[in-house]
């Protein structure tokens, strides 16, 4: 399966829900609308409305029935990229390939611009058609699922174990925990609700649950090793802030070559639940090899 063509193809899907998205953003003020629509439309590999495609896939759906819950994780996950770049955080410069929002708006409407988007997010998945079409009850277990991944349980509490684990001796255990929440949580939400809006049975959810987060945390692992062996042009984001900012990356806490035996071995583990979803799972099985493999 070619992977390249599969996030090509995906991509304009999303991309254009968005833009739409951001077209109809009636009521809002201008300039927030302004700062939302830069940091979501700046580009990004949308890897994490892929898994949402691809989970609905891999149990008989189809992606065009899930784009609104593909255009709330990428919502989610870009303010979770605007506050990770504020100068309280990460203090960094270049986002996909641009300007932060905070340094093209100011840290007040990058801010906002990130609450926005997080709220927005709750918006797309509640509109009232399609969750006439999907049926309540799947798009209610849904919403709360994104909710645990996003706030304190998950990607929020991880980014604040994160801040706090700089310039402090954490444990390969602590790294694990800090990654799996802080992006684990997101990647392993995006394929249960893929799934879990197609149909998905208890068991099915199980599996791909334990998917996600082997192939989440493969994910935190292979971001922190390229912010080791890439360059800001390849990644559109600078290099070498993690050594800067003396953070707890696994790498820093195992060694190099520890990290990548490690990322590895969680793909195989990631692909080893797939199996009894046999050749409808190729797109996952693919999303999963390209999180290791990836260069950007
Ligand atoms: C970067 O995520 C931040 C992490 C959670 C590691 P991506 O690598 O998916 O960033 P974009 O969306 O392609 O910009
Ligand atoms: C990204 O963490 C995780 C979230 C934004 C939630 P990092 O700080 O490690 O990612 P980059 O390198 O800035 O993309
Ligand atoms: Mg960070
Ligand atoms: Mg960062």
């Amino acid at each position: 399966m070619d992977v390249t063509q599969y996030l090509q193809a995906h991509k304009t899907l999303v991309d254009q829900a968005l833009a739409t998205a951001c077209d109809s953003a009636h009521g809002m003020p201008p300039r927030l609308v302004e700062a939302m629509r830069y940091s979501l439309m700046a580009g990004g590999k949308r890897i994490r409305p892929a898994l949402v495609f691809a989970g609905a896939e891999c149990v008989g759906g189809t992606a065009a029935d899930v784009v609104p819950c593909a255009c709330a994780l990428e919502m989610i996950h870009t303010f979770s990229l605007i506050h990770d770049d504020l100068p309280a955080m990460d203090d960094d410069d270049l986002r996909r390939g641009q300007p932060t929002n905070h340094k093209m708006f100011g840290e007040a409407a990058a801010v906002l611009s990130g609450d926005g988007l997080l709220a927005e997010a709750f918006w797309s998945l509640t509109d009232p058609a399609w969750v006439a079409k999907i049926g309540a009850a799947r798009v209610l277990e849904t919403l709360r699922d994104i909710a645990e991944a996003t706030g304190g349980r998950g990607m929020v509490g991880g980014q604040l174990l994160d801040i706090d684990g700089e310039s402090q001796p954490l444990t390969e255990s602590d790294v694990t925990t800090l990654h799996r929440q802080k992006t684990g949580a997101l990647i392993a939400v995006a394929v249960r609700s893929g799934a879990r809006l197609a149909g998905a049975s208890t068991e099915q959810l199980d599996l791909l649950g334990r998917f996600g987060a082997a192939a989440g945390l493969a994910f935190q692992i292979a971001d922190d090793l390229l912010s080791l062996e890439s360059t800001a042009e390849q990644l559109g984001k600078p290099v070498g802030n993690d050594v800067a900012r003396e953070k707890s990356t696994y790498p820093a806490v195992v060694g190099r070559e520890a990290a990548r035996a490690k990322m590895t071995q969680l793909t195989a583990e990631a692909i080893e639940c797939l199996q009894s979803f046999h050749d409808r799972a190729e797109p996952l099985r693919a999303l999963a090899t390209f999180i290791t493999a990836r260069s950007l």
